[in-house]
């Protein structure tokens, strides 16, 4: 494994959730993100423009790691990585995106709500693990509750977490890391307003854990 699903999740306190609509703005949105001091850039699979952002910020921003978010098939996974995504997070879990990142040795860190899924990602060799959508799901109440039978499980809760309720989630013994999509939300993007994405990573940095 080139990078593991722990280093992934250990390099800052919040994992960017990225939703890029134009391709124009990958660049300039890693970049402001590496200079507040985020390096590890979730960019999700929901637009036409993933993969050529992935791929532009793969090759333009080397100080960024870029891995594939909302990975849902095989398909999607080796996509993305054969335009350069280092890390791999899936909303959920099925074996298919399970053996295939594993085939490809890229780190994934799948997607789990409840105690049947993290018992079947175990099986299947994970233990760090997305917990989404964590606010809607249950939220710190279901992670404390996790820690009892899963001791050795290490999750980043995304899905409604924002500043003011990420110190809660990352105070927990079984929590890493937060994802989360505030800090590049689409309206800065269009304005072009990278000082404050930078401002914002900074700020994300500083969140105690
Ligand atoms: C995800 O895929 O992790 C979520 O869309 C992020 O959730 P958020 O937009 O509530 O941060």
């Amino acid at each position: 494994m080139k990078l593991t699903a722990l280093e992934v999740m250990q390099d800052a306190p919040v994992i960017p959730v990225i939703v890029l609509n134009d391709e124009a703005h990958a660049v300039p949105m890693a970049k402001a993100l590496v200079a507040g001091g985020i390096r590890m850039l979730e960019v999700t699979m929901r637009t036409s423009v993933a993969l050529a952002c992935i791929r532009a910020i793969a090759k333009e921003v080397p100080q960024a790691i870029v891995g594939a978010g909302t990975v849902r098939s095989a398909q999607d996974a080796e996509a993305a990585a054969a335009v350069g995504a280092k890390f791999m997070v899936s909303p959920g879990y099925t074996r298919s995106v399970g053996h295939a990142c594993k085939d490809m040795r890229i780190a994934l860190l799948p997607g789990v709500a409840t105690s049947s899924e993290i018992m079947l990602t175990q099986e299947d060799g994970f233990q760090q693990l997305k917990f989404f959508p964590a606010m809607q799901a249950g939220g710190p109440a279901l992670l404390k509750a996790w820690g009892g039978p899963f001791t050795d499980v290490q999750f980043c809760p995304t899905g409604g977490v924002s500043l003011e309720n990420a110190p809660q989630l990352l105070s927990l013994n079984n929590v890493v890391c937060v994802g989360g999509s505030w800090l590049t939300p689409a309206a800065l993007m269009q304005q072009g307003n990278w000082a404050e994405i930078t401002r914002m990573a900074k700020e994300a940095c500083a969140l105690p854990r």
